[in-house]
């Protein structure tokens, strides 16, 4: 078998990583690729744009079967564009990948449906959206662009000021362009975020396990959002019947709801949940993986990813049973100085040969450069520990960052440490109810 991945992030190489664990798969391909993915796959530089290109690729090495990582080229239509040549490929289908290409289609689904979201206003008119804002009581508010804006859309300001500019800064400035040009105005929730994975062939499902990613790029969610600094699975905050809740109220019916409207989704859907005192809700939805997530819920999932995919491309995910391995994963990412805002590129990265063997690696913004490593990106590495639990993990994952350098790297030193507090909690409780029972 031959298998091509698209993209060159963390979250393909460790996509490449899984994938090539399957005995069939003889040789691995990357469209970009990075200069991790390069050692294990052979990678090309085609724009992620030109589908006649990449299918040009896929006929001449002759690819068994394409996998898609991002976003845009799913809510471009890379899917149809396959299909339409018999070339097989997963992920959803451009009217399907809409859920996480349009912020107001999503919400207005969720609205018809009756399934738990953040009240919301759409708009395609500033008058109009800054008539709403004015109505709506002193407080934090959500602005969000509707289009696509590398992860960067949604603006989350503490109060009706900066939302007010915020709306000023997509609707008029346009700084995220066309996406800009409808906006959803939301209310603040607050809680603990996780994101649930969730694969479907449009008829069945399974889920993976729950993971948290920690969007802000300093410790304790502070400063600008970012792709994700870090993760880790399964998160406690999703106990069994929060899981049940968020499957009962959120999964099932979101489901049915793209069934009842014509769509057959065929790929992941992503819930990005609040876990809000009245219960879970969706703050979005996204129609591929989640970087960084899949750097932690792939190492953990023992089950073949390849034969799962294929399975769900044909529309039999019913053959497939869904194992985990125990224990927990947690992910560091090393950004660039300066990231999320402008950065440097081309620093040497050292230390990589003093992390442990049983320590993962996936690179993001990496280039090889003769025989050595440079950065190439805002996010540069994700580094991998699982153990037996987050707190050992956690450990893990650490000492082996120690390791590792190049000029200005930063990154957060608080992954998952409220999860190990809470579980903490949990335990001196479950303890002293025992106590109370004996
Ligand atoms: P989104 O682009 O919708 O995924 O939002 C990016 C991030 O902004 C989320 O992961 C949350 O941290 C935050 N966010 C988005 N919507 C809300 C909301 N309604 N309330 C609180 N935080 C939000
Ligand atoms: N980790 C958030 C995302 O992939 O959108």
């Amino acid at each position: 078998m031959k298998v091509l991945v698209l993209g060159g992030g963390g979250r393909e190489h460790a996509l490449i990583w899984k994938l090539s664990q399957n005995p069939e798969v003889n040789a691995l391909y990357c469209i970009p690729g990075n200069g991790g993915i390069c050692e294990q796959a052979i990678c090309a530089d085609i724009p992620l744009t030109d589908f006649r290109a990449i299918m040009q690729f896929v006929r001449v090495y002759e690819i068994d079967f394409t996998v898609v990582g991002p976003e845009q080229p799913l809510v471009d239509g890379i899917v149809d564009a396959f299909q339409a040549e018999r070339l097989p490929i997963f992920g959803p289908m451009r009217r399907a990948a809409r859920l996480e290409g349009s912020k107001i289609f999503a919400k207005q689904l969720m609205q018809k449906y009756g399934i738990p979201t953040a009240a919301f206003g759409a708009f395609d008119q500033y008058a109009d959206a800054r008539r709403y804002l004015d109505a709506l009581p002193e407080g934090p508010v959500v602005v969000k662009a509707d289009g696509l804006a590398a992860g960067k859309g949604s603006l989350v300001c503490p109060d009706k000021a900066s939302a007010r500019q915020a709306l000023e800064q997509l609707m008029q400035d346009r700084i995220f362009q066309e996406a800009g040009s409808r906006v959803v105005i939301e209310e603040f929730m607050e809680g603990e975020e996780a994101s649930l994975f969730v694969l479907t062939d449009g008829t069945d499902y399974v889920t993976l396990l729950p993971a948290q990613d920690f969007k802000r790029v300093y410790d304790n969610d502070q400063g600008k959002n970012t792709g994700g600094m870090g993760s880790y699975a399964p998160t406690p905050f999703v106990t069994p019947p929060v899981y049940q809740t968020v499957i009962r109220t959120i999964v099932e019916p979101t489901l049915e709801a793209l069934q009842r409207e014509g769509i057959v989704y065929r790929g992941v859907l992503y819930c990005g949940l609040m876990l809000t005192a009245d219960g879970p809700r969706v703050v979005e939805f996204n129609c591929r993986f989640g970087d960084p997530e899949t750097q932690v819920v792939l190492p953990l999932l023992e089950t073949d990813l390849l034969e799962m995919l294929m399975a769900i491309q044909r529309g039999e995910l019913r053959r497939i049973k869904v194992r985990n391995r125990s224990g927990a994963a947690v992910c560091v990412v090393l950004a660039s100085g300066g990231y999320p805002d402008a950065y440097e590129k081309g620093k040497v990265i050292q230390g990589l040969d003093q992390v442990p063997d049983d320590v993962l690696i996936f690179h993001a913004g990496t280039q090889k450069v003769g025989e050595r490593l440079v950065t190439s990106g805002g996010r540069v590495l994700g580094v991998t520990a699982l153990e037996e639990n987050l707190e050992k993990a956690v450990n893990k994952v650490y000492q082996a960052v120690d390791k590792i350098s190049f000029e200005k790297m930063h990154y957060r030193r608080d992954i998952a440490r409220k999860a190990i507090e809470f579980l903490k909690q949990q335990s001196a409780t479950a303890s002293e109810e025992n106590e109370s029972i004996n």
